[in-house]
């Protein structure tokens, strides 16, 4: 009942040049049961809508409608170009940019009430994994970064230690399936058993075409976000079609 996500977060990556990855992707994956989604730099946002059957996201949005806010982009703004899903919260936000879950709950929320699947990301820090925190932390960013106006529809909340991204390191099986059944079962008890198996979890931090197999047979895995794997078509197709073969 949950479709399966391949999404790609390209972060500060990606010229006009880089739409001819998306139009290799479209075209080996023209007829995926999988949801792929790329969430490009703003500056390629809206010329990446032309690569169906991709969709298109956000790296983040601002949690106001509009206003004076420099730099910034709306929900509605990304709406309006094409967007259709916004990832907020991930961990280089929340450190270079000083988001709190308080913060990414608000950014959830916006993205939420213009139609958009908000992507909340959460994760542990080595040191927090070390102390044996992790669940307590991934409890904490849940209960703090997520609105109550989550459905199946609008949210997606993908797990991504903040040791495992971009390093090339991941967590085991166990350790992955232990923090996506933990995640599972606390929206559950939030959301009641209906929102709570439709929100789709995602795992992310060094997903590459040699792990993608086994991380899809994990339970309550329902895909990935993959950032330097997702920058050609040559690494992220073996893993959409992992995800597709699961
Ligand atoms: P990575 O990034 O796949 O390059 O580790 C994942 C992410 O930050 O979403």
């Amino acid at each position: 009942m949950r479709r399966k996500l391949a999404a790609g977060n390209w972060k500060m990556n990606g010229m006009q040049a880089s739409l001819a990855e998306l139009a290799r992707l479209a075209q080996a994956h023209r007829d995926s049961a999988v949801e792929i989604l790329i969430c490009p730099p703003a500056t390629l946002l809206q010329a990446a809508t032309a690569y169906a059957p991709l969709t298109v996201g956000a790296q983040d949005c601002h949690m106001n409608a509009s206003g004076a806010h420099t730099g910034d982009l709306s929900a509605a703004q990304i709406r309006d170009a094409g967007g259709r899903a916004v990832i907020v919260g991930h961990s280089e936000r929340r450190a270079d940019h000083h988001e709190s879950s308080q913060m990414v709950r608000a950014k959830a929320r916006a993205a939420q009430a213009e139609g958009l699947t908000a992507i909340v990301c959460m994760g542990e820090s080595a040191a927090q994994r070390e102390a044996q925190n992790t669940l307590d932390i991934i409890g904490g960013q849940l209960a703090g970064s997520i609105p109550d106006t989550a459905t199946g529809e609008n949210l997606v909340v993908a797990y991504e230690p903040i040791w495992a991204i971009g390093t090339g390191r991941v967590p085991t099986l166990a350790q992955i399936g232990e923090v996506h059944d933990f995640i599972r079962a606390r929206l559950e008890r939030r959301f009641g058993a209906g929102v709570g198996r439709s929100v789709r979890i995602l795992y992310g931090g060094s997903v590459k075409p040699d792990n993608a197999a086994g991380i899809f047979t994990v339970s309550n895995v329902d895909g990935a976000l993959v950032g330097g794997a997702s920058l050609t078509a040559a690494a992220f197709s073996p893993i959409i079609s992992a995800l597709d073969a699961v």
